[in-house]
């Protein structure tokens, strides 16, 4: 056997400012209001849910006693990360997609062997600078090199890292594949494929098909959280982009949809009304509301086929005792 060239001298320093990605235009929130609100029925995209106020109330969120996918993710990582670090070997380069507080990535950090750096991809600045600051004191050593970037959109990976050598381990916990529609997801899935290359992994956690009287307060709480949280979309509107929407003439609400295999989330007009946004009017009938977010729920089976139809087999998986969520690894189709 020959023997292995040595390992190129890392060139990454243990911290770095955000690399804003390019493709973030300034506008993209004015763009995405003005068009939404426009369209019947109304619908906004729910990256912009997450400004700091946002994310601290999805922190928040995650806490709480209805929202059971945090705490089951959570266990299962904790289960699997000795299996998950032996499969992807040593020296990964690991990139989380919307990684928000980064809470679930030590799990991840510690099991690894060697880990080259973390590239934390988010789209709330402020917030991902403190949870980088927050995890670089948790896991020193490890270079991390945060992106602000809308991973719903096309984006990239830090040019510094073209020169790490070791394997791309993608890092999508929380469900959050579930956000897009099923041909979005098999989209981003395809597309990180292509950022993270030829020796690349994923690991993927996905909330699983169950009953309405479990998935519906997970998604409008007892307390009001998550019904605060929908809301600040409307402060956020009104904040940034002169809007004039009374918060107190709609309330927050989370239906199932059961041939779709959806939570949705909606804002729902108490009464008939008039808003305006930078200027432009927009007319509510009562009981109409803006549709904010879908949270998909998938079965093994149509997982694994959503992968494969974007390059992806699945190398392994694991369940919590009541089949509630799964974690799921990743590797390119028709690998050895
Ligand atoms: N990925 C999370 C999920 O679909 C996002 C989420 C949880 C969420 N609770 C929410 C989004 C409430 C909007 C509102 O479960």
């Amino acid at each position: 056997m020959s023997r292995m060239p040595p390992m190129p001298t890392i060139p990454l320093s243990p911290s770095h400012p955000a690399y804003v990605c390019p493709s973030l235009p300034g506008d993209a929130f004015a763009t995405d209001v003005l068009e939404g609100l426009a369209r019947t029925p109304k619908t906004l995209p729910s990256v912009w849910l997450y400004d700091r106020r946002g994310s601290e109330l999805f922190e928040a969120i995650t806490q709480l006693d209805e929202y059971y996918q945090t705490r089951t993710e959570t266990a299962l990582l904790a289960e699997c990360a000795p299996a998950l670090a032996a499969a992807v070997g040593p020296n990964a380069v690991v990139v989380e997609f919307g990684s928000g507080s980064s809470r679930k990535t030590p799990l991840l950090l510690d099991a690894l062997d060697k880990p080259r750096a973390y590239v934390p991809v988010d789209i709330a600045d402020d917030f991902l600078d403190d949870a980088v600051a927050v995890l670089a004191r948790r896991c020193p050593g490890i270079p991390m090199l945060p992106v602000r970037a809308d991973f719903t959109r096309p984006f990239r990976l830090p040019p510094q890292l073209k020169d790490t050598p070791g394997p791309r381990l993608g890092f999508f916990p929380g469900s959050t594949i579930g956000n897009f529609a099923p041909a979005q997801a098999a989209a981003f899935l395809a597309h990180v494929g292509k950022i993270l290359g030829t020796s690349r992994r994923m690991i993927v956690g996905v909330d699983a098909c169950k009953d309405a009287s479990i998935l519906v307060p997970a998604y409008d709480d007892a307390r009001g959280v998550t019904a605060e949280f929908n809301l600040n979309l409307f402060a956020r509107i009104n904040r940034e982009l002169e809007g004039d929407i009374p918060l107190d003439a709609f309330r927050h609400e989370a239906r199932y949809n059961d041939a779709a295999s959806r939570i949705e989330m909606h804002l729902v007009a108490k009464c008939t009304l008039d808003v305006h946004v930078l200027g432009q009017p927009f007319r509510f009938a009562k009981g109409e509301s803006v549709h904010t977010e879908n949270s998909y729920k998938y079965g093994a089976t149509e997982f694994r086929a959503l992968a494969s139809s974007a390059g992806w087999d699945v190398e392994r998986v694991w369940h919590d005792g009541a089949r509630r969520f799964a974690v799921y690894l990743l590797k390119p189709a028709n690998a050895a």
